[in-house]
């Protein structure tokens, strides 16, 4: 994390919650050079957008996990981008404040610079989100050059890459070792020499986290990354606790998933019995 300098802005730089204005690019390095810890969760439709938005959450990602998280698949490689536009227009159009993010999924850019300028492009012209994230590292940074070089804000995303996980050897903490924590580094310099403007760091050691961050001067966004990141980033369903599953490195900020099955169960009860609709629930004529 850094720490605020003598020459840094007095007062928050991220815009305020109600204040009518956007976290844009110029807010994130600038809350890094502050010490101001960027929010991130993923949303993938508009009640949970709002909520978030009207939360004061920095950043919404539409994820490719919304392929695990709310499609029912496995992971997230069976994701389309034709499965990402709707859910990321229904999060562009309902948020006012936060940064708007949306994952290319496998596929569709890993082919050269052409194919993710085009899907990127797609993404900007048909979702109005305001920034776009690919998995990898200097392998893809052409993509992100030629991208960014286009006026689209890329976000790089590092560490565990879930698109990768069979080459990986499925989930597991990436950057152990001195050689591999090398690599990380220098895929991070690699994404910030080609313009991106934030990079996630997914399952990396704490300390190798904050030599990245240390390094960068884009904010870095940590999930099971440890504390020293700029900001976090996590799956909303984990951090709310909707599932009965979630992460070692995520926390249960709320209990999301028993509140709704305990008012589902409620629902049900009632209907059963006659108790609801009751007559202020009812038109008498
Ligand atoms: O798709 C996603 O939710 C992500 C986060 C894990 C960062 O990429």
């Amino acid at each position: 994390m850094s720490q605020q300098t003598p020459d840094a802005p007095a007062g928050p730089v991220l815009p305020p919650v109600g204040s009518g204005k956007r976290v844009r690019v110029h807010h994130l390095t600038a809350a890094k050079a502050a010490g101001e810890r960027l929010t991130m969760l993923t949303a993938y439709d508009a009640p949970t957008a709002r909520l978030f938005d009207e939360a004061g959450i920095d950043l919404l990602l539409v994820g490719d996990s919304i392929g695990d998280n709310m499609l029912a698949h496995e992971n997230t490689l069976p994701v389309t981008l034709e499965e990402m536009l709707p859910s990321a227009r229904a999060v562009a159009r309902s948020t006012k404040r936060a940064m708007v993010v949306v994952d290319l999924p496998f596929g569709s850019y890993e082919g050269g610079a052409q194919q993710a300028y085009t899907a990127a492009v797609r993404v900007m012209k048909e979702t109005g989100a305001h920034a776009v994230k690919f998995e990898g590292g200097a392998r893809v940074a052409e993509q992100a050059r030629v991208i960014t070089d286009a006026g689209i804000p890329v976000v790089g995303h590092l560490g565990f890459t879930p698109q990768s996980e069979n080459i990986l050897g499925g989930k597991r903490v990436q950057g152990r070792g001195d050689d591999a924590a090398e690599r990380l580094c220098e895929d991070a310099v690699a994404l910030q020499e080609a313009g991106v403007v934030a990079v996630v760091l997914e399952m990396v050691p704490a300390p190798v986290a904050e030599r990245v961050t240390e390094i960068l001067t884009v904010p870095t966004i940590g999930i099971g990354a440890g504390p020293a990141c700029d900001g976090q980033v996590l799956v909303w369903l984990d951090m709310a606790g909707m599932g009965d599953w979630s992460p070692r490195f995520a926390k249960q900020f709320g209990q999301v998933g028993a509140a709704l099955r305990q008012a589902a169960q409620a629902y049900a009860a009632e209907v059963r019995t006659g108790a609801f609709p009751a007559p202020e629930q009812s038109y008498q004529q």
